[in-house]
């Protein structure tokens, strides 16, 4: 960002942004590669918070929807479901956990999508308040039986494939399967500019 700045500080997507248009594309070229995104498709935004609200504002919501949180999300995934709530009358539900160690209780969860079937997930991949790691894996594969969307808040994880493992982050199979997760990182979380987001 400093030497992009200070070399060229073009406006992106502008006809003459030569050097930012290229970046901008190697840059989604890599998070491509990083993530293995199956659809090809980043976008970029201001900041995690920014992407929560277009994506669960963005889905085509109707009454009596079954969301599934889990109970570790942060403030810019529960606030936006609180919004929401206030034109749609829905189900909300938090994902099953061991409540001594709060580790997801599959079976349980198992049990309440085959009782109120999820239409849309969202899970926190990693709760940087106490540590659980989600198995995102399993929750999705279970949740897409039911066609469920499911969104992956990736804020706190997304970085760990960047100490020299390329590959540390591969994307669970059940999230690679097809177009209906959506996932997110925030770019300062990548070790790049702070509170840079997307
Ligand atoms: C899990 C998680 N989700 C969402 C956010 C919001 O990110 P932002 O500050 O980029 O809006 C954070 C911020 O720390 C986070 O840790």
């Amino acid at each position: 960002m400093d030497s992009y700045y200070r070399q060229s500080g073009q406006n992106i997507g502008r006809g003459a942004a030569q050097i930012g248009n290229n970046l901008i594309k190697e840059t989604r070229n890599l998070i491509t590669e990083l993530f293995h995104c199956p659809n090809k498709k980043v976008v970029f935004v201001s900041s995690a918070t920014e992407a929560l609200n277009i994506i669960l504002q963005g889905l085509t919501i109707v009454d009596n929807f079954n969301i599934y949180i889990s109970p570790f999300e942060h403030n810019a995934v529960v606030r936006v479901i609180e919004y929401l709530q206030t034109i749609y009358k829905l189900n909300v539900k938090e994902l099953e956990v061991n409540k001594v160690t709060l580790d997801y209780d599959l079976e349980k969860i198992k049990y309440q999508f085959s009782e109120d079937k999820p239409n849309v997930v969202v899970i926190s991949h990693a709760s940087n308040v106490c540590g659980v790691l989600a198995p995102i894996e399993q929750i999705c594969t279970m949740s897409k039986q039911y066609g469920a969307i499911n969104v992956i808040d990736m804020c706190q994880t997304a970085r760990a494939g960047r100490q020299g493992r390329r590959d540390a982050v591969r994307l669970p199979r059940a999230l690679r399967a097809g177009p209906r997760c959506l996932r997110l990182s925030r770019r300062h979380r990548l070790h790049e500019a702070h509170a840079r987001g997307g």
